[in-house]
């Protein structure tokens, strides 16, 4: 078969005929290496034998046929079957990326042990390290008795091979699919052609089998490593571990998902035993909550279908720069100053001349418009001096006008908070399916009136410092 080589970008696998320093895709440069594959880059199946589909007709089917749904098998961690939609689905092919080190072998072997402790077939596949190191870390975590099918291996050949041999496995993990290699493809590993083809056989392998696959995936940014990228299209689910070594907590978040919701996350603590689940992370993220300073709000957030509260710490003071700073940690920069656009303009809330530093408590990201006023509250409440009312939680979006906007999910929101000892909450004006009320539900139509409360001392006196109408 003739040899083709061709020259992959190896951040976001663009093929070119030449080399060239900048990839016209991704914009990355020197991330083109040369690869041959003695069937192209997109080998498949029909690439290494004769095409036998000619012609050959098939039955269409219909939308509304009966098909057997498959059940879904339970691993035993609630958290890690939240964010797949409620339990591994059979035949279903599962990608998990993240940095090094921030615990995917660690939650994968803890997976593998509950599902072998009951009962089913696991095989744990590492390619990263040796086997007396796996068992160590299973020792460690007092997982060594657990049934669970170990090998370190690489060759995707051998290793569909072994798995094929009796009966199917429920679960095979792949640690990592930057370590495989395909004998198809004659680039070395961990590039783009060879994670591609070698996840493709492991996928072809798990599909006509029924067998779930999760492939770990490490994602780095000197693009010496190809990235997971060039796989996610070929997936049912992405989900990214995230972290910092800083805090303890891990959280599991799925970007894609085609067997259930991607707003779902697990969230874990890393301990000595390895990753304990977080049933309720609100106390988490609440702990060490200092009550009686200014500049902090507690948002009452949702992720997914459970509520989070969280709390967000503001800084401002006098600016000695000509330009102040304006830093965020755990939110997005752009609605830091679409709030404090509003906030001056609609307030009259003056804070060109502050540093402003916002904080997300704990290391969290947050996405959700709904914490514009538990921003602007902080905000003005560092800005003021005045303390916030301890036993209040905030949540609602801000329009450019300065009106608050409603958010999804009020209901579930306020249960949590009266479920963790809040007394107030801060909110939009409820509209008319929004059943439940808070039993002090503070409706909030302008965010010029949280600054006149919050300013006014309505709640607390507060020691005012800056012009507010
Ligand atoms: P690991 O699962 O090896 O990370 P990854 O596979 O994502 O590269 O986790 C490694 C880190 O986890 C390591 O820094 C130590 C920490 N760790 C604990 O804190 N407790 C534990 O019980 C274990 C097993 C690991
Ligand atoms: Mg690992």
């Amino acid at each position: 078969m003739a040899k083709h080589p061709t020259f992959t970008c190896q951040s976001c696998g663009a093929v070119y005929n030449r080399w060239r320093g900048k990839c016209e895709a991704c914009g990355g440069w020197n991330t083109i290496v040369e690869e041959v594959s003695s069937a192209g880059p997109l080998a498949g199946p029909a690439a290494t034998r004769p095409s036998r589909g000619r012609g050959r007709t098939f039955a269409l089917e219909s939308l509304a046929g009966e098909s057997k749904d498959a059940p879904r098998t339970r691993s035993g961690n609630a958290e890690f079957d939240r964010v797949l939609g409620g339990g591994i689905v059979p035949g279903s092919v599962i990608l998990i990326g993240g940095d090094p080190g921030i615990g995917k072998s660690t939650l994968l072997i803890q997976v593998a042990a509950r599902l072998a402790n009951a009962g089913h077939r696991v095989a744990y596949i590492s390619g990263e390290e040796a086997i007396p190191q796996v068992r160590l870390r299973a020792a460690r975590l007092g997982l060594a008795a657990a049934p669970v099918e170990l090998a370190a291996e690489t060759c995707v050949e051998d290793i569909v091979a072994t798995l094929s041999q009796g009966p199917a496995p429920r679960l095979a993990i792949i640690d990592s699919i930057q370590t495989m290699w395909t004998d198809t493809v004659e680039s070395a590993p961990g590039t783009v052609s060879q994670v591609r083809g070698s996840a493709g056989a492991l996928i072809r392998f798990a599909k006509t089998h029924g067998t779930a696959l999760v492939l770990v995936g490490h994602v780095t940014k000197d693009g010496q490593i190809a990235g997971p990228r060039v796989v996610e299209h070929m997936v049912d689910c992405v989900a990214s571990f995230e972290g910092d070594n800083g805090h303890h907590f891990r959280i599991l978040r799925a970007a894609k998902n085609r067997f259930g919701p991607t707003d779902e996350i697990g969230v874990f603590e890393m301990t000595d035993g390895g990753l304990a689940e977080v049933p309720n992370p609100s106390e988490l993220f609440l702990a060490g909550r200092d009550l009686a300073t200014p500049g902090t709000a507690v948002f009452a957030g949702m992720e997914g279908t459970r509520p989070l509260l969280v709390e967000i710490q503001a800084l401002v003071a006098p600016s000695s720069l000509g330009t102040p700073r304006r830093a965020v940690v755990g939110w997005d920069p752009a609605r830091l100053s679409m709030v404090l656009a509003v906030l001056e303009a609609h307030a009259g809330v003056r804070l060109g001349g502050h540093d402003v530093y916002l904080n997300v408590a704990g290391g969290l990201r947050v996405t959700e418009p709904a914490a514009d006023l538990a921003a602007a509250a902080a905000l003005v409440s560092s800005l003021t001096g005045s303390p916030l009312p301890s036993e209040s939680v905030f949540f609602g979006e801000i329009g450019l006008s300065g009106a608050v906007r409603p958010v999804t999910q009020i209901p579930s929101r306020i249960k949590e908070s009266v479920k963790l000892g809040f007394s107030a909450a801060f909110g939009p004006n409820p509209t008319g399916e929004s059943g439940e009320r808070h039993p002090n539900a503070v409706p909030l139509a302008h965010v010029a009136d949280l600054v006149a409360r919050i300013a006014s001392g309505e709640d607390r006196r507060p020691t005012r410092r800056a012009a507010s109408r």
